[in-house]
């Protein structure tokens, strides 16, 4: 049996990439560590949460002591991370929190890996979840792929871009097996609502302004957050020790389209007349340093592990505003700090 560590489970992609694992793989032990930041409920994970291949623990990557103490006691084989501060404005009112959970967080997840694996590396993995944003920002023009140089340009990127380097260096100077992958923009279930389409479909939903940074006509490349699940299934697996795999849904959308879609499906579900949604738009101050462009290239993961996005877009949008529209209980409770006691009455009073 595999003992898996999965950072940052009760996250949004983190509980996809948890719920994928524990009904996927019955035979593996899947431990997500997350710290339960305003960003991480463990409502998102209820239906996984009696099965016997699964097990939550309450703790902080920044806390080095903890987190040793932890691998002395689990021996993990293999640790997927994704805990991190996530959201690029949060990073813009406050940086520090970024370099502490991203960056140092990283390293003293990397130090444990290392001191309790020691030369025994056979069958042991540490896979890094990262970013598009370490590239920086395209012009009309090109893609990222794996070998573009990094230039970050938001404390957010910076952070992850820094993380990145020192998880490549463990590979190079410790030898860690390491694997790594950036992914675009993900959407779907359990995405916390200050995410664009999150927060646009809550919303509309109550008649609020739609507040578009700038001209809105920045372009992102959105993946339905599912498909992020099966590449980080294969590059677990399959992926090539020290290599980075670009993710990607090879599905640009500038903002102001994007919206101008959404306004529209949103009108027919809410048997709204058409052009009301759209009316809520409002253009905002933008935000500082706003990345123009990202477009990944996937071909390296598509060609070489057989990855492949399963769900088109207009399939994903229809489901993801379904799932939002079915689950204002959840929307509610995550943006009033409800669900804090659910952790308490799940893993504290019992
Ligand atoms: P999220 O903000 O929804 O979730 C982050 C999780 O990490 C939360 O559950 C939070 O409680 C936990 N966490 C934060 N600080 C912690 C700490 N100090 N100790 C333990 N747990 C902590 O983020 P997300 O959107 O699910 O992103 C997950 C990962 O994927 C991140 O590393 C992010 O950089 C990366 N990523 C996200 C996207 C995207 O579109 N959302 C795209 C590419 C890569
Ligand atoms: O590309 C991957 C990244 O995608 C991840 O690494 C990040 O964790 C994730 O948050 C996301 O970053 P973005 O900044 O692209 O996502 P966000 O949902 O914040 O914004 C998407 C676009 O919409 C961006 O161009 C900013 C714009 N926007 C966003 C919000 C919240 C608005 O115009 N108005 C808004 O209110």
């Amino acid at each position: 049996m595999k003992t898996i560590l999965v950072t940052g489970g009760a996250g949004f992609i983190g509980s996809h990439v948890v719920r994928y694992f524990v009904n996927k793989y019955p035979g593996y032990q899947i431990v997500n560590l997350d710290n339960l930041t305003y960003a991480g409920n463990l409502a998102n994970l209820k239906d996984v949460e009696g099965k016997p291949n699964y097990e939550f623990i309450k703790g902080d990557i920044v806390d080095d002591k903890f987190i040793l103490e932890l691998f002395k006691k689990k021996a993990f084989d293999g640790i997927i991370h994704l805990a991190a501060e996530s959201h690029v404005d949060r990073s813009i009112s406050n940086p520090t929190a970024f370099v502490f959970t991203n960056i140092v967080g990283t390293v003293n997840l990397l130090n444990a890996a290392r001191a309790i694996w020691k030369d025994n590396l056979e069958g042991k993995r540490f896979y890094h979840i990262s970013t598009d944003e370490v590239y920086g920002s395209l012009g009309d023009e090109g893609y990222f792929v794996e070998s573009t140089p990094y230039d970050p340009r938001s404390p957010y990127s910076a952070s992850k871009a820094s993380s990145d380097h020192l998880v490549r260096a463990y590979f190079h100077t410790f030898k860690m097996p390491v694997v790594l992958s950036n992914c675009s923009n993900n959407y779907g279930s359990y995405q916390f609502p200050e995410k664009l389409l999150p927060l646009f479909i809550n919303n509309i939903k109550h008649n609020k302004p739609l507040p578009v940074y700038g001209a809105g006509d920045n372009i992102r490349d959105w993946l339905y957050v599912v498909d992020h699940a099966s590449a980080i299934d294969l590059i677990f697996h399959n992926g090539i020790i020290g290599e980075t795999y670009n993710i990607g849904g090879s599905n640009e959308w500038q903002n102001i389209r994007l919206i101008e879609k959404l306004c529209e499906i949103m009108d027919g579900k809410l048997g709204r007349p058409k052009g009301t949604s759209s009316k809520l738009i409002t253009y905002v101050k933008d935000r500082p340093g706003h990345d123009m462009r990202y477009a990944i290239d996937s071909s390296k993961l598509q060609n070489e592990l057989g990855w492949r996005p399963s769900v088109s877009f207009e399939e994903g949008l229809e489901l993801t505003i379904d799932w939002y529209l079915a689950n204002e209980e959840w929307l509610n409770n995550v943006t009033s700090g409800d669900y804090q006691k659910y952790y308490e009455e799940m893993y504290v009073k019992r």
